[in-house]
């Protein structure tokens, strides 16, 4: 690992006391984690294996990007800007799929320790794989090749920040980027990291705010995460939306959407997609045919019946009760440093 990434940036395998005490706490990176300078990025050591190809990825300015943090909404903006640009009368044959089987997770594949999780027949996500990419090996990168084989026009999802993509990237497509209050997305990203096997947290609330103030949860820094965007976001080319406005006001952002995107929708249109990607009936569709989370391999059923599944809450402000004085002060003490600091300010942070 001693040669750059295309990126520029130098990945640094963990190793000693920080490497056993992540394994211990995230026994689902049991391949390894790397740190990225600079950024301090951290990623399960597979991201190495796949950088490259995602760095130099063929866009077409057809793409539409959707890029957050982890459990910032980007399901619900795959599914807003997927359904606009694809399927405005909600007649598309192909909507029936999981958001993932249409709308891609570019990076995912670093993910995956266990190819066998998530290329059987119970997973949802393999299923756009095996119609789109026959032939193909999943060992290549599942949902890379994914990406690359949609039909026009691809949204494509990334949890990539902006500074590991292609600087080209923005002169070439539209990004949506979507930020979130710390403290709801610390809630969230708790509740999947337990979830999701492929993180399979065991540690305490507690450490988990812990480990996102210090910055060392895969994908983290998210302040420096949401700090590159902010900094782009009078770029013509991207589009920057908070989680919470899309929560008070659907259709006034997706009037916004209907513009940047160019997408021509009337009202009565944009009302239907509003309804159609609810949390709701989102929830309802990905039941249905994405199957039961409890017997999905990549997910801890003991989570899911006891704390729900993929689709938890939908809320902003869910934070509030959950958080004790003292990590709460820890997590105000951080944003204040990190974020207010770059000029951001989130509804439903205190
Ligand atoms: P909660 O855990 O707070 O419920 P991501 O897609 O980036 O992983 O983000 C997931 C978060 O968005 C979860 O938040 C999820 O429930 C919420 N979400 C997903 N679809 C939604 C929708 N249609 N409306 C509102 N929230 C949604």
């Amino acid at each position: 690992m001693s040669k750059p990434l295309a990126s520029g940036h130098k990945a640094v395998p963990f190793e000693g006391e920080e490497l056993a005490k992540q394994l211990r706490d995230f026994p689902g990176y049991r391949l390894g984690i790397v740190r990225l300078t600079p950024g301090d990025w951290m990623f399960p050591i597979d991201y190495v294996k796949f950088a490259d190809k995602i760095y130099n990825f063929k866009y077409r300015p057809s793409d539409v990007m959707v890029m957050t943090y982890p459990k910032c909404g980007t399901t619900w903006m795959q599914e807003l800007v997927w359904t606009m640009r694809n399927n405005p009368d909600l007649n598309h044959p192909m909507a029936v799929l999981p958001v993932m089987a249409r709308s891609p997770f570019q990076e995912m594949d670093m993910l995956v320790g266990d190819l066998a999780e998530v290329t059987s027949d119970n997973n949802p996500f393999y299923e756009g794989f095996r119609l789109l990419c026959p032939g193909k090996d999943p060992a290549d990168g599942l949902m890379l090749q994914l990406s690359e084989a949609i039909p026009d026009p691809r949204t494509i999802k990334s949890h990539l920040p902006f500074s590991l993509h292609n600087p080209a990237l923005l002169d070439t497509v539209k990004v949506i980027y979507v930020a979130r209050n710390p403290k709801d997305v610390i809630i969230s990203y708790h509740h999947h990291s337990r979830l999701i096997n492929m993180h399979g947290f065991q540690g305490e609330f507690k450490d988990f705010v812990k480990y996102f103030v210090d910055d060392d949860l895969v994908y983290s820094p998210y302040w420096l995460h949401v700090k590159e965007a902010w900094e782009k976001r009078h770029h013509p080319n991207l589009h920057f939306v908070f989680f919470e406005d899309l929560k008070a006001d659907v259709i006034g952002e997706l009037k916004k959407l209907n513009a940047f995107l160019d997408t021509k929708l009337t009202d009565a249109q944009l009302s239907d997609i509003a309804k159609y990607a609810s949390f709701t009936e989102m929830k309802k569709r990905e039941a249905a045919a994405g199957g039961n989370e409890a017997e999905m391999e990549f997910f801890n059923s003991e989570v899911v019946k006891k704390d729900g599944g993929f689709f938890r809450k939908g809320e902003s402000g869910d934070w509030k009760g959950k958080f004790t004085p003292e990590l709460e002060a820890m997590v105000d003490k951080w944003t204040a440093e990190k974020m207010t600091s770059f000029g951001i300010t989130f509804k439903y942070a205190v």
